[in-house]
Parts: structure tokens; sequence; C-alpha cells
């Protein structure tokens, strides 16, 4: 593309154009990427203010405003829907820009011509006592979606918006829209993939008399522990996901077995303690971090510190760390509700019990994490099962 940019303009504009793409490039959260994108797109031109549309359900919502001059916030403002909504038409100047995919230019809004389609909406600037002056929506157009909102920018540091102005923005547009629609797929790939994992989880719950209950209090439970053990977000959240598997192995136990009112003999029990391994199985040779994390706890989760657990008898620090949590949350859980097998304990005695086996069943460390996180898990344990006192 051919722009006639004078040298200091130029200049400028490649340098908010490496900052900008440097910087959404990092950016993983979607919610934080309109934002940024308004800031470097005003920023290339010098607009003093602006807007981000975003096409939704046949609607141009809102995403983020920005104005240097005046706190526009009370007026018009996505977080609260203020103002926030564009019908899909010709009548505005944001609108037009998308319904026409070109970019349009006002270098006066108090001169738009009356055979004009589109008219500026002055209540905005009547309520927050912004003067819009010069205007300059430009469509976002990813290259295979098509049109997917316009950046709306307002009142250029020199006046007028300059011709180079629209070609600048409608390249960076691109970027922004490729940056949106991937962020999109993104999260919306990770999430689905994420609810059958615990969805998958659920399957062998089911086999067990438990409902998601147990699922939900577990992850929760692990969760809670390893933030106390001073676990990274990342960390606290792959242990919440890759905790819903521990007992995938599950599926493999006969009926007869997982179900059975009384105690296991030797024989069901020797069934039983396979579990762990059958587990490990089903998610061994993945490339997902949190299959891998699945697998860790499916394979170990009834190790124990002392070394007499199964299936290894793994002693100490061999176990994997979150393994050793789950298994706090595990025990926990067991005890104070009811199985097929037993009625649920008082919450004093379990607690007492988990404290008993510090150092023995389980790691020391992630037993003081699990008291410090006590109020929190008690609340998990009311809000997706019963407590006795
Ligand atoms: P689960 O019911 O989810 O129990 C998980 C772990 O919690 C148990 O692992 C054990 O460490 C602890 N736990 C559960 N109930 C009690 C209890 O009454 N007292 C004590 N001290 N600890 C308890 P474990 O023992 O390796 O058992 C693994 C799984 O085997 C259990 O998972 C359950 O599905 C099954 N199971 C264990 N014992 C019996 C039993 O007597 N009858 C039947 N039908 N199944 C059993
Ligand atoms: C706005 O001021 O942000 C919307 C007004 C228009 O596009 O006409
Ligand atoms: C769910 O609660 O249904 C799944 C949510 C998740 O694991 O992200
Ligand atoms: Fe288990």
């Amino acid at each position: 593309m051919k722009l006639n940019i004078k040298g200091g303009a130029a200049k400028r504009v490649l340098e908010e154009l490496f900052d900008a793409i440097v910087d959404l490039e990092m950016e993983r959260e979607l919610p934080a990427i309109p934002e940024k994108i308004l800031f470097y797109a005003r920023k290339m031109v010098g607009a003093s203010a602006g807007s981000l549309y975003l096409l939704e359900d046949g609607t141009l919502k809102l995403k983020v405003c920005q104005n240097d001059e005046v706190d526009v916030h009370s007026v018009i403002d996505a977080s609260n829907m203020k103002g926030s909504e564009l019908s899909l038409d010709h009548t505005s100047i944001a609108g037009y820009s998308v319904v026409s995919g070109e970019a349009v230019h006002v270098p006066d809004v108090t001169r738009i011509a009356a055979d004009l389609p589109y008219k500026f909406n002055s209540e905005i600037d009547k309520n927050s006592g912004f003067i819009s002056k010069s205007i300059l929506a430009v469509p976002i157009r990813h290259p295979s979606e098509g049109v997917i909102g316009t950046l709306e920018l307002f009142n250029p540091a020199h006046g007028v918006f300059e011709n180079w102005n629209i070609g600048v923005l409608k390249s960076f547009s691109v970027l922004a829209a490729v940056t949106m629609v991937n962020i999109r797929l993104y999260d919306s790939i990770r999430d689905s993939y994420l609810e059958t994992v615990f969805r998958l989880g659920i399957v062998a719950e089911f086999k067990d008399d438990n409902t998601y209950g147990h699922l939900q209090r577990i992850r929760h439970t692990s969760k809670i522990i390893a933030r106390h053990l001073g676990c990274s977000e990342k960390e606290q959240d792959s242990i919440f996901h890759a905790s819903s598997m521990h007992d995938i192995g599950k599926i493999g136990i006969p009926d007869s077995v997982l179900n059975k009112k009384d105690e296991l003999n030797d024989d069901e029990w020797a069934i039983m303690r396979k579990h762990p391994e059958m587990g490990a199985k089903v998610l061994e040779n993945t490339k997902s971090e949190i299959l891998q994390a699945s697998e860790q706890i499916a394979r170990y989760h009834h190790e124990k510190w002392n070394g007499k657990g199964y299936p290894e008898g793994l002693v100490g620090e061999q176990i994997p760390q979150f393994a050793r949590i789950v298994a706090v949350a595990d025990v926990f859980d067991a005890l104070v509700q009811s199985r097929a097998y037993k009625s649920a304990w008082k919450v004093q005695k379990a607690l007492d019990f988990i404290q008993g086996q510090r150092g023995e069943h389980f790691d020391p460390e992630a037993v003081d994490a699990f008291f410090k996180g006590i109020e929190e898990i008690l609340e998990v344990q009311k809000k997706f099962g019963e407590l006795h006192y």
C-alpha cells in the first residue's frame, strides 16, 4: 500500500505499530485486547478520543471508549451498558462504516451534508462536555470473516484526519481483527476442551454412585491447597482441571466391586488397587499439559508419604506434588461424605484423621496448606455436598 506520510509521522506510526504488534502478541486475555487496539489506533493518528465496536448478535456493541479530554464513562460505558449499543444500519457514522465496509471521514460534524444517510449523534457530547469536531470510522476487517466491528476516532491533534490515517488504520484493523478472532477461537477451544475433561471425569464418578459434587469438591479443594502451598496461578489452574480425572480408572472396575456395600475381600481389593494404573493408561502419552498432570494424579493419588501406598510404593517427594495434594483432598472428601461402603464421618473426626496422618499418609506441607485453607475448603464442602458436625 502506498502511504503518503511525511517523515516524522511515518517514523512515529511505525514505532507505534511495532509496539502494538509486540503488545498484542503477548496479550492472551480477550477482555484486555480491545482496550489496547483502541489505544494504539488513537496513538498512530493522534486522536484524542475513540470508541471500538464489535458486531455481536446483529448489533454493534461498544467494547471500549477512551477520551483524553473528558471523563466519558459516566455517559457512555461498555461495562455498565450505558449507551453501549448501536443498531447495525447506516444511520450512525459507526454503523455506516460497518454496513458499507468503507472508512467514513467526517472532517467537521457540524457540517454533515443533509443528503448523507448518517447523522452525528450529539447526545454523548451534550452529556459529557466533549466537543466532537472531526470523526474517522474505520471498519475492522478480518481476512476471512469480513467486517467484525469498527474503530471510531475523534479529534486528531492537528484538527483534521489526514488521508494516510485511513490507510494506516485499515491495515492496523486487520491485525486487530486477526488478534481478536484468534483469541476468541483459542478461548472457545480451550473452554470446550476443559469441559470435556471435566465431563469425562464425571463418567467415572457415575459408575461410583457419585454425582458431579464429588469432582467439584475435589478440584476446588485441590486448588485451595495448591494456592496455600504457594503454587503459581497456572499450576493452580492445572490441578483444578487435571484432578477431575483422578479416579478415571474406576471405569475398569466391575460394578460388583465398586459398589459393594461391604468391606472388600482380598481378591476384590487386588482389583480395586488397579484403578490408578488403569486410569494412567487411559491418559498416558499425551501432548496435553492438563492430561499429563491428570496422568500423574491418576497414577499416584494413592501413594503415601511414608511409602506404604500403591501402586509403586513411592516415598516422600518421589511422589509428584499434584498427587500429594489430591491425596489429601480425596481422603478428606471420602471421610466427610458418605460412600456405598461407609457413612459420613463428623467433620472434627476427619480433621483429626488428616492431622494424624501428617508425615504418614500425607505430605506434611500439603496438610499444613490444607489447614491454612480449611475455611474455604469447608465452604466448598457445603456448597457441593453435606457436612455432619
Ligand atoms: P474412595 O471411597 O474415594 O476413598 C478414597 C480414599 O479415602 C481411600 O483410599 C482411603 O485412603 C480413604 N478412606 C475412605 N474411607 C475411609 C475410611 O473409612 N477410613 C479411612 N481410614 N480411610 C478412608 P483407598 O483405601 O485406597 O480406597 C480406594 C478406593 O477403593 C475407594 O475410593 C473406594 O472406591 C474403594 N474402597 C476402599 N475401601 C472399600 C470398602 O471397604 N468397600 C468398598 N466397596 N470399596 C472400598
Ligand atoms: C459515538 O459518538 O461514539 C457514536 C456516534 C456516531 O457514530 O454517530
Ligand atoms: C463445567 O463446570 O461444566 C466445566 C468447567 C471447566 O472445567 O472449565
Ligand atoms: Fe482413587
